[in-house]
């Protein structure tokens, strides 16, 4: 049986106060929730906070990216032993508005969750179609391209401590989620994907999230599907009652 997974991503937003004052209410909400792995993706500049406030909770911190360089003259980087350092459990990889705006491909995400793995992160990496992709019917096959260029080359050990969340960019942010059947036909599709490249019991075993307009009131039909193992939370995990709504579907 594969855990429940539910991350929250904060994208750009709040400051670290906000971030204190959020874990003060949240942390009660989901108290319980023992049975399922609960995470905040923080900015950079919040994890000391998210960090100290979720400190002994049943809540894990991670962050939103990285660079692959452990150290070194990368003026603005970050790097996985600076986030594990500062209590930072995982990491998003290859998030769609990375490679939209940041220039982030296949082969960079793979170089990110090979140092996160090496950090001792827990890399969550996003695989998702665009719009006119769906559209042209072509979606199997981007998500094809996406996991052949970048978590096909990690090695199996490495594979197995992974998490794929599967982001439709249609759906970020715009109130439109795929269906549960349309999302948990890609899943299926991602699972056989790893099914072929790192055998039977990886796909078994590998967690994907769906991201993507993930609210409290259509959160239970998402996980009533086989292969939708949680949810990557953008706007829905900015304020504790729904995020703790979302975690305690
Ligand atoms: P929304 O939940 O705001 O659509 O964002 C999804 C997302 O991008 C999570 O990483």
């Amino acid at each position: 049986m594969r855990t429940p997974f539910m991350a929250g991503n904060w994208k750009m937003y709040k400051t670290p106060a906000e971030t204190t004052a959020f874990f003060n209410e949240f942390l009660p909400m989901v108290a319980d929730a023992k049975d399922r792995e609960i995470v905040i993706n923080a900015p950079y500049v919040n994890i000391a906070a998210a960090v100290t406030s979720a400190s002994g909770s049943n809540v894990g911190i991670g962050a939103q990216n990285l660079f692959w360089e452990k150290e070194g003259a990368y003026t603005g980087e970050i790097s996985g032993p600076m986030l594990k350092a500062s209590g930072c459990q995982y990491v998003v990889i290859g998030h769609s508005e990375r490679r939209q705006y940041f220039g982030e491909t296949d082969a960079t995400v793979l170089k990110r969750a090979v140092a996160a793995l090496e950090a001792g992160l827990i890399p969550i990496v996003c695989v998702g179609e665009l719009l006119e992709e769906r559209e042209a019917g072509r979606t199997n096959e981007v998500l094809q391209t996406q996991f052949d260029g970048g978590l096909a080359g990690l090695d199996d050990e490495q594979f197995a401590k992974i998490v794929i969340a599967y982001e439709p960019v249609w759906a970020i942010g715009t109130g439109k989620t795929a269906t549960p059947e349309m999302a948990g036909e890609t899943h299926q599709a991602i699972r056989a994907l790893v099914a072929a490249k790192f055998g039977a019991d990886a796909a078994t075993a590998v967690r994907i999230l769906y991201g993507g307009s993930v609210k409290p009131n259509n959160v239970k039909d998402l996980m009533a599907m086989e292969d939708i193992d949680g949810g990557l939370v953008g706007g829905a995990s900015l304020e504790p009652a729904s995020f703790a709504a979302i975690v305690n579907f």
